[in-house]
């Protein structure tokens, strides 16, 4: 009912205003002096201190989620991370053993491939973590840890505040691994990475607050598109993933996903004059070299005619000559971007999907918790 959207359109447009809140809530009662503690993983010291190996396991939007995480756990842990769809995992043969920790990531805790894929690796002898947005759902009922992301219940399928929950939870978790493993003896270079993820929520409103009419109108203009690539690199790459997966779910429009590199050894081909094509453009502070390469390759799909939008933080002005648009995200420490730079791709899907009159909440086909393999 209208009451539950609590005067929002929809439960996106309501889950989406709550991303702040959803990185917030998953960080309350973690972090402790600038230390990162997860009481559900007291005692569990011994699930990290063996582990030669990580493999995350999970399906759509998770998924992604776990990509980013992969950058910022294999930084700070310095152990091999390796993200699998779910369904993909089992039929192969895959290699674990005790060393191996399987980090499984679901909203729901229902999905069936997801937890098919826990039981498996369960059976065959490595450990199991899930990060889960619902309270005594089966996933983590048959993992070894569970880290609840604390994004509040989510109704509309696509899932928005589930996602920055999610990533805000594996940010949390490479830090205590890091951590137990003995990372950053002085606890200085934790504690800074702990200020950074707690300033993100207020950035994330920030942006609510500043570009989301802006990128409304935007996805007004661009009701009748037929097709919307998106490009991004490092941490922007699984965005860029995100942003197409939601405008295919919400809008029912072709869009795809690349990382800005691969370009020129494939997707390059499909620029024609007014392609439109995001780009998540790294912050300069991360690499001044990728930068730089992510801004030339927006020259060459300029040069052929594309339609460029690009999401870049404040005061990067490197882009300006180049861009139709751009969409301003606030300055954080790069590897926290992607909870930022997600956010006007989740307006823009959900804008651009209401501009075509569809319905943003139950988009055609979809369950919101698919429960058969
Ligand atoms: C469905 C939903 C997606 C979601 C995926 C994984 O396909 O439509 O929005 O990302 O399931 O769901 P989970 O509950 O495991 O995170």
């Amino acid at each position: 009912s209208a009451a539950d959207k609590g005067g929002w359109s929809s439960f996106m447009a309501k889950e989406v205003s709550e991303e702040p809140d959803a990185v917030a809530n998953t960080l309350r009662g973690r972090v402790r002096d600038g230390h990162v503690v997860i009481p559900e993983l007291d005692g569990m010291d011994e699930l990290f201190t063996n582990v030669s190996r990580i493999i995350v396991i999970a399906c759509g939007t998770a998924a992604y989620a776990g990509l980013v995480g992969k950058y910022a756990l294999e930084q700070w842990t310095r152990i091999p991370v390796d993200v699998e769809l779910a369904h993909e995992f089992r039929y192969r043969d895959p290699v674990l053993d005790p060393g191996t920790l399987v980090v499984s990531i679901s909203q729901s805790g229902e999905t069936m491939d997801t937890l098919m894929a826990v039981k498996y690796a369960r059976e065959r002898g490595a450990k199991t973590l899930s990060i889960c947005n619902t309270q005594g759902a089966t996933i983590p009922r048959e993992s070894d840890a569970i880290v609840y992301t604390h994004a509040g219940p989510e109704v509309a399928v696509a899932s928005t505040k589930a996602f920055v929950a999610q990533i805000t939870a594996l940010y949390l978790l490479g830090l205590h691994i890091a951590r137990v493993r003995g990372w950053a003896r002085s606890g200085t270079e934790e504690s800074m990475q702990v200020l950074e993820l707690e300033a993100i929520p207020g950035k994330i409103a920030r942006i609510l607050e500043r570009e989301q009419e802006r990128i409304e109108q935007l996805a007004h203009w661009m009701a009748d598109t037929r097709s919307v690539l998106f490009l991004g690199r490092h941490v922007g790459y699984p965005i860029a993933l995100e942003g197409a997966l939601k405008l295919k779910e919400l809008a029912y429009i072709h869009a795809e996903g690349f990382a800005a590199g691969e370009l020129k050894h494939g997707p390059i081909a499909l620029i024609e004059p007014g392609q439109p094509v995001f780009v998540i453009v790294p912050s300069p502070r991360a690499s001044a070299d990728m930068h730089k390469k992510v801004v030339s390759s927006i020259q060459e799909i300029r040069a052929r005619g594309a339609r460029v939008i690009a999401i870049a933080e404040e005061g990067d002005v490197a882009v300006l000559p180049f861009a139709d648009e751009v969409l301003r995200i606030p300055l954080a420490e790069p590897l926290f971007e992607p909870l930022l730079a997600v956010v006007p791709l989740h307006i823009f899907a959900m804008a651009l999907a209401t501009a075509k009159g569809l319905d943003v909440d139950q988009p055609r086909n979809l369950a919101k918790s698919v429960t058969v393999e």
